[in-house]
């Protein structure tokens, strides 16, 4: 395992780096934006996928055992949650998923909670199906991320649903069991209904992630979303799943994957799963490793440009920066980026409420290309003289 070496993603009709032109209107930025990884995967996984392929016919295929053990193994040793395979509802990606149950669990008009800053499709989900957006805006106290329970309790009297993002991107927060107690407790209280997503939950460098539907209040109501499409960098592959306790609620929930026809898997997508889950660790670990030393490389760049404010990140391979010092609006601040640092970041505000100001770099990447991002941002920090 080699995160050092530089493998080029530019041949692949990679979004990160064939969307420049589109998203920063030029290609002279070091793209460190859309949420993967430029690591090749686990060698188990490449193996696994070039077996599979190297048969030369590729139909329908249909889920098998070692499918949903990967995923009853994962869950039990990466969060000591034992699962079992009736919970479990395949579905393509999350954020169909995420989409899905606003659909199905709620209708035009009922109010759907969710915690911005946050993830664009968390917005789009809720409000593309006209349904009434509550913010539960998550506040910086002392320099952390904190939830306004008191804000989130008046919200979910008006609430059907309540979109989880645990842990949270773009604020890279871990909830801790207070936190999550708390939120089942009122959302049971109040009839609402919960749909996780812990994408990010095995990117944890700073206390531990608790899947929320291991909590009492909140194991009936809950519906976990979760793939190995961050942890193992397969996003492409496409391939997630839903555990769900509560077998009124799965039957619902799988019923419209089966109403649009997604539930059938692609060859590749099984095999990555069970490639991921239960032959990867040693990658996991290792990665891990290579991305908290990356934060802390950046952490301890940044320290010569007091102006631009790292949050105290817990998980995901997303930095969030707080560049409210640097005194420029949001359009000021993407150009100050793109055109002076030359540097390919999502802005804060495309993350919604709370997210001005801020931007969000992905560190998942060669340390070379780090180094060389950080000095292209020193420079154009030191030459406007902030
Ligand atoms: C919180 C969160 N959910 C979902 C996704 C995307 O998941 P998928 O590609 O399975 O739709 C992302 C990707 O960045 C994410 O950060």
């Amino acid at each position: 395992m080699n995160f050092d070496k530089i493998v080029s993603r530019e041949e692949t009709h990679t979004e990160k780096y064939d969307k420049r032109i589109e998203k920063f209107g030029t290609e002279d930025v070091i793209p460190l934006w859309v949420a993967d990884m430029d690591f090749p995967s686990s060698q188990a996984i490449q193996d696994a996928l070039i077996s599979r392929i190297k048969h030369p016919i590729y139909g329908y295929t249909d889920y098998y055992d070692a499918y949903f053990d990967s995923i009853k193994r994962w869950m039990q040793k990466a969060h000591d949650w034992e699962i079992q395979r009736e919970w479990i509802t395949p579905i393509n990606a999350i954020v169909t998923g995420l989409n899905l149950a606003v659909e199905v669990l709620t209708k035009r008009g009922d109010g759907v909670i969710i915690q911005p800053p946050i993830y664009p499709p968390f917005y789009s989900a809720v409000k593309n199906q006209k349904r009434i957006l509550l913010e539960n805006e998550l506040k910086i106290i002392d320099g952390r991320y904190e939830i306004d329970f008191e804000d989130f309790e008046n919200k979910a009297k008006d609430a059907k649903l309540f979109v989880f993002c645990s842990p949270h991107n773009p604020t890279g927060k871990v909830f801790s069991k207070d936190n999550l107690e708390k939120l089942a407790y009122i959302c049971k209280q109040n009839g609402v209904i919960i749909i996780s997503d812990e994408v990010h939950a095995d990117l944890v460098y700073e206390n531990n992630h608790i899947p929320i539907a291991t909590l009492d209040d909140a194991k009936d109501i809950t519906i976990t979303l979760n793939a190995p499409s961050k942890t193992f960098n397969v996003a492409g592959i496409v391939s997630a799943y839903a555990i769900i306790q509560n077998s009124s609620l799965k039957k619902q929930y799988h019923e419209i994957f089966q109403r649009y026809s997604l539930v059938q898997p692609t060859p590749i997508s099984l095999c990555t799963t069970v490639a991921a889950y239960t032959q990867s660790d040693e990658w996991l670990d290792a990665l891990l490793i290579y991305l908290k030393a990356n934060l802390k490389y950046i952490k301890n760049r940044l320290v010569k440009m007091p102006k631009i404010k790292p949050m105290d990140i817990e998980s995901t391979f997303l930095l969030w920066l707080n560049c409210k010092e640097l005194h420029l609006d949001d359009k000021s601040l993407e150009a100050f980026f793109i055109k002076d640092a030359k540097l390919g970041l999502n802005t804060g505000i495309s993350f919604g409420r709370g997210g001005e100001g801020f931007m969000r770099l992905n560190f998942a990447v060669p340390r070379s290309i780090l180094e060389k991002a950080m000095n292209q941002i020193e420079e154009a920090y030191t030459k406007r003289v902030f």
